[in-house]
């Protein structure tokens, strides 16, 4: 995937300004910045959502309108159907998709045992934690096989112990199934967990302050979390967000 030159405004006001960045294939690229600096602006134009002001997003070498295919995303309130059992809703991404039922149905099973959530076929979204929710959520992105995942501070609605583990879970999905990802978040810890290269977005309109290898070698645990280079790219994306100069 790569965006190029990508504007993002909304009337006269304009968010982020000439962002250029790619990802490779099986590539995680952490992207962490200030609290509305357009870190979800910038997901939402690369799942066809909304039109960029300026630049284009391309997967695959084509241009993105509408919601292109093999995109599926992960929402910061995880945006789940209220009326539709956890079934229902990792089943109705693929239904939408042209799945039958019935295969829809056994998909949405093996995901679900997947992400831990065996028993909780039948609950609703109300009936459940905010953990829960979320894996429900993953589910469903998972179930369509995404080339390209976009998550949106996936954990961010929970409280600190539950995204922990979490966390430690999706990087164990993430390294039996690895697929491109495009990983929002607010958390330092998180985004040096997971990202192969961490994108640093500061400043109004806000640009790429700064682009940072993680040369942490995967598969990755807890224990990485000790790692001197762990502690030194942490440290540098603080003092990135910190500084609202940073921006070139
Ligand atoms: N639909 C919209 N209409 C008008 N302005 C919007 C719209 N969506 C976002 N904005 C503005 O764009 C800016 C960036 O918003 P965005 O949600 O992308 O930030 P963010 O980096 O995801 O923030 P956070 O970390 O709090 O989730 C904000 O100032 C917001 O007010
Ligand atoms: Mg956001």
């Amino acid at each position: 995937m790569a965006i190029d030159g990508l504007t993002m405004r909304f009337g006269e006001r304009t968010v982020s300004q000439d962002i250029d960045l790619t990802i490779g294939a099986g590539e995680v690229l952490s992207i962490v910045g200030p609290s509305g600096c357009g870190k979800t602006t910038l997901l939402r134009a690369v799942a066809g959502l909304i039109p960029p002001a300026e630049g284009e997003v391309r997967i695959d070498g084509q241009t993105t309108a509408g919601t292109p295919d093999g995109v599926a995303m992960v929402f910061q309130h995880f945006g789940l159907f209220p009326w539709k059992t956890v079934e229902a809703n990792v089943a109705y991404a693929l239904r939408v998709r042209g799945v039958a039922k019935k295969e829809a149905q056994e998909r949405a099973r093996e995901l679900i045992t997947l992400v831990g959530l065996s028993g909780f076929e039948k609950s609703y979204p109300h009936q459940l934690s905010g953990g829960m929710q979320q894996r429900t959520g993953l589910a469903r992105a998972l179930a369509v096989r995404p080339r390209l995942l976009l998550m949106d501070e996936p954990f961010g609605a929970l409280d600190a112990q539950t995204r922990e583990v979490l966390q430690f879970e999706l990087l164990r999905i993430w390294q039996d199934h690895p697929v491109t990802m495009l990983f929002v978040t607010h958390s330092i810890d998180e985004a040096v967990l997971f990202g192969d290269r961490i994108a640093v977005l500061n400043g109004r309109p806000s640009g790429v302050a700064e682009l940072i290898d993680v040369t942490l070698p995967h598969p990755r645990d807890r224990s990485v979390l000790a790692a001197p280079e762990f502690l030194a790219i942490r440290e540098r994306v603080w003092s990135l967000i910190m500084n609202a100069d940073a921006r070139p």
